[in-house]
């Protein structure tokens, strides 16, 4: 199936009680990154504008990483967020946004997905969506931009073989739905994307973290299970206990402690080797 992304059919797709809150939507055929690419616009002009791109020539992921991302049939999505007031906890807002793409991912019909803390999309410990949401702060306000990317029908063709370019476990959205047997319609999902971070943006400017942790629990991956989780200068073990209401990991170690944790990557979890 080729199917085109078209602004306007998202843009029109979004919810009529939503649609106010949006100020444009953007479709390009190639870019680098559509986070560099909004980063880029005047801060007036980002604020609500997502962009896409059918191809992203220097996807940008998390740690540095690059985010394989050929033409063919993905999202490569982001979007501008701009928070003039209040005292947001913004070390959740990753969080918040992983919540949005999981319910949207939900409304395809798919099923069996969850959270890998802060913010990875996994079906059977495979990576279907990743998250990087980079931070600015000024004097008053703090501008996000909210870059998400899912496999959504990744290209077998030999030259961009991903099997050779990803090197962690991946799947893609088509291969999943009705096991292979259902395809998906990347302008509905872009619309739904926007519905669910829409309300979950206003939501959170409105009452923090709080209204929306309740959801973390129906998609978190790790809560009770064994994990390994890589730091910076080494590996901790322990069972993972939820999240705190900054968003940090609870873990327990085997010597009793209960500890926190901000940032890290969970290596293993349920004896599932990882991101
Ligand atoms: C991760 O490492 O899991 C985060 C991946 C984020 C990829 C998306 S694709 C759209 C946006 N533009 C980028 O360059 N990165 C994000």
């Amino acid at each position: 199936m080729t199917d085109i992304l078209d602004a306007e059919a998202i843009a029109e797709g979004v919810l009529p009680s939503l649609r106010p809150q949006l100020r444009r939507v953007t479709v390009l055929a190639e870019t680098d990154s559509t986070n560099a690419e909004l980063a880029r616009l005047k801060p007036a002009e980002q604020h609500a504008h997502a962009i896409l791109a059918e191809r992203q020539n220097r996807g940008r992921g998390r740690r540095e990483r690059r985010w394989h991302s050929p033409a063919g049939g993905n999202i490569y999505f982001s979007l501008g967020w701009r928070f003039t007031v209040g005292d947001h906890p913004f070390s959740t807002l990753p969080l918040v946004v992983a919540i949005a793409t999981a319910n949207a991912l939900k409304r395809t019909g798919l099923e069996g997905h969850g959270i890998k803390w802060p913010n990875d999309i996994l079906v059977d410990g495979k990576k279907l969506a990743g998250i990087l949401v980079e931070l600015k702060s000024g004097v008053n306000h703090t501008s996000a931009v909210i870059g998400i990317g899912i496999n959504v029908r990744m290209p077998k063709t030999a030259e961009e073989n991903p099997q050779e370019l990803i090197d962690r476990p991946w799947v893609d959205l088509e291969s999943v739905l009705d096991a292979g047997r259902r395809s998906c319609d990347r302008n509905r999902l872009a619309s739904s994307l926007l519905d669910q971070l829409l309300a979950a943006l206003g939501r959170f400017e409105n009452t923090g973290f709080e209204s929306i942790q309740q959801s973390w629990k129906t998609y978190d991956l790790l809560e009770g299970s064994d994990i390994t989780l890589q730091l910076d200068d080494g590996e901790i073990e322990g069972i993972a206990g939820g999240i705190t209401g900054d968003g940090n990991l609870i873990l327990h170690t085997a010597e009793g402690e209960r500890r926190t944790f901000h940032a890290g990557e969970v290596r293993v979890y349920r004896g599932i080797r990882t991101y």
